[in-house]
């Protein structure tokens, strides 16, 4: 085909995700979200945010909020998120997001935010502090991805009643003025969009729960080693996948499956005959190989404050553009007075 007959280039379908940078990532941060942020790359133009005004809905300590910033924008790029590919930027630098989460705020139920389980299960972790912020929560996480016209959301399977919500108020909100948001799809993984705790595997993975429980993303080799072997499994000793009634078993069969140990059937089928000593090693394994590489390029990567600087303010301008683009409509929807 000659140049002039080549068809215009098609224009990619768009993806927004963001992680807090609220403490340590764990596994389940990695497996849930951050490995299909990178699987996903090539085939959408993607937009991978650091939601520091999702975080400060708990108490944060400036200077740890300051590090971990950057801290993520170096997980990003070192779990293989191209910089030159992928918008990867704070959300505070972006002002439309508090901007229009105002206006969505206008748009939303305080029925529909007193249902979100996760506000339930934060205002009793942290009762002396419910504040509004963590009421409408869901709201700026709907302005998050709205500013995009995203089509596709990756997350785990604890953010699907957030990500609801956004298509409820992405829907009402065009119900009244047309055609201006996208309504976006949750992309939320097969395997491993809910890691368990290797010590109560009833419950997710999570950063707030104690050490032995979750495994960080910077944990090294020995400490992963030692977790595991310590995780809760049952006294039946058969390897059998069944979340419900063998839910530590099958956590560690999904987190291998996950790694790339292939499917479970295959994993289980292999692992007949054998012991629960013999599985944790092999999880093991696949944590270690999986994050191995991940941990030396954020060595790399958190020597150098200058070039992550340069990657978040870059991409902020650029976040900015695209959203104030969404932004401007949906004000100029509303009735705000045009700007001079
Ligand atoms: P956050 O920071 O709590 O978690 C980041 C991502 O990790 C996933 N995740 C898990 N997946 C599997 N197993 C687990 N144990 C596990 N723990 C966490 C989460 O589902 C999430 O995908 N509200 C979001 C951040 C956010 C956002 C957004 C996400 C803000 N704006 C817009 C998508 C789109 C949150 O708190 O994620």
């Amino acid at each position: 085909m000659s140049e002039m007959q080549q068809p215009a280039a098609e224009k990619k379908q768009v993806i927004f995700s963001g992680i807090q940078p609220s403490g340590t990532l764990t596994l389940g941060n990695y497996i849930g979200a951050l490995r299909n942020f990178v699987k996903l790359q090539n085939d959408y133009d993607c937009i991978y945010c650091i939601v520091d005004e999702h975080a400060i809905t708990v108490r944060q300590n400036p200077a740890d909020l300051r590090r971990r910033c950057l801290e993520l924008a170096a997980i990003y790029i070192a779990s293989g998120l191209d910089p030159q590919k992928n918008l990867i930027y704070c959300q505070s630098h972006v002002s439309a997001h508090a901007e229009l989460a105002w206006i969505l705020n206008c748009f939303t139920y305080m029925g529909e935010l007193n249902r979100m389980t996760q506000f339930k299960a934060k205002s009793a972790a942290h009762a002396d502090n419910i504040n509004a912020g963590l009421f409408t929560y869901p709201v700026l996480m709907a302005a998050d991805i709205l500013l995009y016209q995203t089509n596709l959301v990756p997350v785990g399977v604890d953010q699907k009643q957030h990500l609801e919500l956004c298509r409820d108020i992405a829907q009402r909100f065009n119900g009244v003025y047309g055609n201006v948001f996208t309504i976006p799809e949750g992309y939320i993984p097969k395997v491993g969009a809910k890691i368990m705790s290797l010590q109560e595997p009833e419950k997710k993975m999570s950063k707030s729960d104690p050490e032995e429980t979750y495994i960080a993303l910077l944990d090294d080799p020995d400490t992963i080693r030692r977790k595991i072997k310590r995780a809760v499994t049952d006294s039946d000793g058969e390897i059998r996948y069944d979340p419900e009634n063998k839910p530590g078993v099958s956590n560690l069969l999904s987190i291998m499956s996950a790694l790339g140990a292939g499917d479970i059937e295959t994993i289980v089928a292999d692992m007949q005959g054998k012991g629960y000593g013999e599985l944790k090693n092999r999880t093991t394994e696949c944590v270690i190989n999986a994050l191995t590489p991940l941990q030396s390029e954020f060595k790399r990567l958190i020597a150098d404050k200058g070039y992550l600087q340069s990657v978040i303010d870059e991409n902020a301008q650029k976040a900015a553009y695209l959203a104030n683009k969404t932004l401007r409509k949906v004000q100029k929807k509303i009735g705000y007075a045009p700007r001079g």
